[in-house]
């Protein structure tokens, strides 16, 4: 049996004050769950203030990118070593917006979850096609170029994978259970390519893209939806405690 993990992705939304009442919120709606993964990942500039407002709750900490190199020359960026002294245990990779407006590419991806798993931390680590790539009948071959790009040669047994169709995030537009399922079952696929079925079965697969409190629980209930990457909804407690309940 895989864990849920319902993760909120704040994006570039909250000052550290503000994510502190924020998490206050989500502790105390959330408290007593212990079958659902729950994790909030605030940026970079919050992080210290939601650990300390995470210390001792069942609500873990995750950041939204981190670099690839240890330390050094490297203006304006953040590495793992740094996420992990301040309580961060899991982190978001390659997410569609830092592909399409940051250069993110499937090997910047693959050093990225590299240098996460290296240091202990859980790489989130995001798949997904774009409308055109979907209307033009290119998603398989996406996702699963994604996929085996962004895993080539690391120990998939301790990451997470989130499929997120571009065309879903922050639109209203969401993957019916049915469209979300097939990529899963996909993804799932070329997992055990890679590293055997056995491995693939215990990988959590979350689903995001306008996951919201009335379709999360009919998305999670696929058989190969593990959990929920989570945009707007995860910008008030209460929706973002609703989604994480629909995976109880
Ligand atoms: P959304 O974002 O829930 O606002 O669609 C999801 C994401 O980008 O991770």
């Amino acid at each position: 049996m895989r864990t849920k993990i319902v993760a909120g992705n704040w994006k570039m939304n909250k000052t550290a004050s503000e994510a502190a009442s924020l998490i206050e919120g989500i502790k105390k709606e959330v408290a007593g769950i212990t079958n659902v993964e729950v994790i909030v990942c605030p940026p970079f500039t919050d992080l210290k203030d939601a650990a300390a407002a995470c210390a001792g709750s069942n609500v873990k900490l995750g950041a939204q990118n981190i670099h690839w190199e240890a330390n050094g020359a490297y203006t304006g960026e953040i590495s793992a070593s740094m996420l992990k002294d301040l309580g961060v245990t899991h982190v978001i990779i390659g997410h569609s917006e830092r592909r399409q407006y940051f250069g993110e590419t499937d090997e910047t991806v693959n050093k990225r979850t590299k240098a996460a798993l290296d240091a202990g931390l859980v790489p989130l680590v995001c798949v997904g096609e774009t409308l055109q790539e979907r209307d033009g009948g290119q998603m398989e071959a996406v996702v699963i170029r994604q996929t085996k790009a962004g895993l080539a040669g690391l120990d998939i047994s301790k990451v997470v994978i989130a499929y997120e169709p571009v065309w879903a995030i922050g639109t209203g537009r969401t993957a019916t259970p049915e469209q979300a399922q097939e990529v899963h079952a996909l993804i799932r696929r070329t997992l055990a390519e890679i590293a055997g079925k056995a491995v693939a079965d215990t990988v959590r697969i979350q689903y995001g893209g306008s996951m919201k409190p009335d379709n999360a629980k009919e998305l999670m209930s696929q058989p190969d939806i593990d959990g929920g990457l989570i945009g707007g909804a995860a910008l008030k407690a209460d929706t973002f405690a609703a989604i994480v309940k629909a995976g109880v």
